[in-house]
């Protein structure tokens, strides 16, 4: 029958009309989904009331999911495949989660086994603000000059969890046990789409600290430059959260970031699972 979809912006994304994914889907559904997701980068479908149970079994259709060991403290008590995006304390202490995904990324970067897509729900939003941004960065590397795209062909850039502001907030015993986790890991800075074929900019914010062969203070412009570049809002969207909307992002296409746009102590709450990806990385 195909799917009803409505574009969401000139550039990707768009939103699915007329699919609950709380009933039974056929495999050609299946099919359907994973085409525009793939071509899309972003699929949005609102007012989706799904159990946990039916989140991961609709999101193991498209591959293997994380368990999300490495990110243990975020996990559902019950779900290994749920991921909890949280600011609401737990037994009056501050969620582990609460500062999760503030700054531009793309899931899993800083692994050997980055994510292909991730699922994610929204299960309680503030009243005002909470919004999520993502950037297309397939429309950006297209724009880059011919000559760029020759200096950056086979570049890699080294992704260093640690790296990120809010990390830098940690104790130095959480920290010792993250490096132990989370080692420095080099990433192709141009990532050739499994799917569609397209090239795309493997960029993050704060998270690159260097390329390969080439000193910190010798690559900082060129990733400034490059993730500036990426996140031009001509190749945005923010999406304005209610309730039930569901969103599944392609880590490959897109980067995104957790807006800290609602008011301190405001309960924000989502469920993600993670599809895994091809593996590739290699520590350095
Ligand atoms: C994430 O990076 O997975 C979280 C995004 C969000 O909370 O909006």
């Amino acid at each position: 029958m195909g799917l009803q979809t409505k574009r969401l912006t000139n550039k990707f994304g768009v939103e699915i009309v007329g699919l609950d994914l709380s009933k039974p889907i056929d495999d050609a559904t299946i099919a359907d989904v994973w085409k525009v997701w793939n071509e899309q980068g972003l699929v949005l479908m609102r007012g989706q009331d799904i159990s946990p149970e039916a989140h991961i079994a609709f999101s193991r259709r498209f591959g293997e999911l994380d368990k999300h060991e490495a990110l243990e403290p975020f996990r559902h008590p019950q779900y290994d495949e749920i991921f909890m995006v949280s600011t609401i304390p737990v037994n009056g202490k501050p969620s582990a989660s609460e500062n999760v995904g503030r700054h531009w990324h793309s899931d899993l970067s800083y692994t050997q086994h980055p994510a292909m897509g991730s699922l994610f729900h929204c299960q309680v939003v503030p009243d005002v603000g909470g919004d999520t941004l993502f950037a297309n960065t397939v429309a950006a590397y297209d724009s880059l000059s011919g000559k760029m795209k020759e200096v950056i062909d086979g570049l890699w850039g080294v992704h260093d969890y640690l790296a990120t502001p809010t990390q830098k907030l940690k104790s130095p015993e959480v920290l010792a046990r993250l490096r132990e986790l989370h080692r420095p890991i080099a990433q192709p800075l141009v990532l050739t789409h499994p799917v569609t074929g397209r090239k795309a900019l493997y960029i993050a914010e704060t998270l690159i600290t260097h390329f390969v062969g080439m000193t910190p203070e010798e690559s900082q412009p060129l990733v400034k430059f490059l993730f500036n570049h990426t996140i031009d809002p001509l190749y945005t969207y923010r999406h304005k959260w209610t309730k039930g909307d569901f969103i599944m992002w392609d880590n490959r296409s897109l980067i995104h970031i957790a807006l800290s746009d609602f008011e301190k102590g405001a309960h924000r709450l989502f469920f993600r699972t993670t599809v895994l990806g091809e593996q590739r990385g290699e520590y350095v």
